[in-house]
């Protein structure tokens, strides 16, 4: 087979087999900073000022209780940091959470075992977003979606329901990430093989902030870094967790066996050049690979505009 035969060198996006995916997504979550970031992000005074500072003064007397949406939670870990910051400001806060794939059963069993605060009652709905919205209508007074967006098709139609899904002063949180470092980097999005339908189309933070533009919303915007452990494919060739994590980053199924020479090449160049290289103490002088990528998180306050 001719590695410059296109027809035959597809490269499948990660997005067209969820079972593939949550395994890519694990193996990523095993060798990120992500959680301990966002926790420290979520812990800092900017949440504060920005979240619950201002969710306070836009709630008027009667809302006494608030609506948070998680959309594309995963098991909860982020926003399980969310919630316990929020029940330390609000009297009654109602969770509901949006998350179509089992993940959401271990959601369940963490606030089961560990409840969050006393005063957090939780929905669960096992649905996409879209399947949740034909059947809701409740408005929210905050919307939290983390690293979830490219999930969720084109910015354009879902930031707009998102927004009107918010109580006026509510705050829609989105973090993902940015195209000029990470994920959003890597030059297999400048390759001949790119094909919507069937290689990776990770919605990045350009696209949602033109939307964001275009349809007249105002946002802020802050910047965490997430390193990733990537030594795993960059040194070894018979590791299946390097190899999956290798998956998540491209957006592509089995990319290191399905991947054309060139491409392949390319994307193992560009690790390379914009990964940080340690060598660990332990004796082998092994070498580490850490590849570092910045994360936007947007808020938007639903205003005046909104109708
Ligand atoms: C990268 S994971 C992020 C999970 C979690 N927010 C976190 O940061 O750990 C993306 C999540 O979006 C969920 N998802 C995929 N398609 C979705 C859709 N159409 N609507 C809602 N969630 C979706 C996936 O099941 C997955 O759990």
């Amino acid at each position: 087979m001719m590695a410059s035969n296109m027809s035959e060198n597809k490269l499948l996006n990660l997005l067209t087999d969820m079972n593939h995916y949550h395994k890519a997504y694990a193996a990523y979550c095993s060798k990120t900073t992500k959680w301990q970031e966002l926790q420290k992000w979520t812990e800092s005074a900017e949440f504060e000022s920005i979240v619950v500072a201002n969710l306070s003064k836009n709630l008027s007397a009667m809302d006494q209780q608030i609506r948070v949406l998680g959309i594309g939670s995963g098991e909860g870990i982020l926003e399980i940091y969310q919630l316990q910051k929020l029940a330390t400001k609000f009297p009654k806060i109602s969770a509901s959470v949006v998350e179509p794939s089992e993940l959401i059963t271990k959601y369940k069993d963490t606030v089961g075992r560990n409840p969050v605060a006393d005063n957090i009652t939780f929905e669960w709905h096992k649905q996409t977003f879209d399947e949740y919205l034909a059947c809701n209508d409740k408005k929210y007074h905050f919307i939290s979606v983390v690293h979830a967006v490219h999930s969720l098709g084109d910015p354009d139609v879902f930031i707009k329901k998102m927004y009107m899904l918010l109580e006026p002063g509510g705050i829609l949180l989105l973090t993902l990430v940015t195209d000029h470092t990470g994920v959003g980097s890597i030059p297999l999005h400048q390759s001949e093989l790119k094909d919507d339908k069937t290689t990776n189309n990770y919605v990045n933070s350009s696209q949602v902030k033109a939307t964001l533009e275009k349809l007249q919303i105002e946002y802020t915007q802050s910047i965490y870094k997430e390193t990733t452990d990537i030594t795993d494919f960059m040194t070894n060739d018979d590791s299946e967790e390097g190899e999956l994590l290798l998956d998540f980053l491209t957006g592509v199924i089995n990319f290191k066996k399905s991947a054309p020479d060139d491409v392949r090449d390319r994307v193992m160049r560009h690790f390379q050049q914009v990964s940080r290289i340690e060598k660990t103490d332990d004796g082998d002088e092994k070498m580490s690979y850490k590849h570092t990528s910045d994360i936007d998180i947007l808020f938007v306050t639903r205003g005046d505009k909104a109708k």
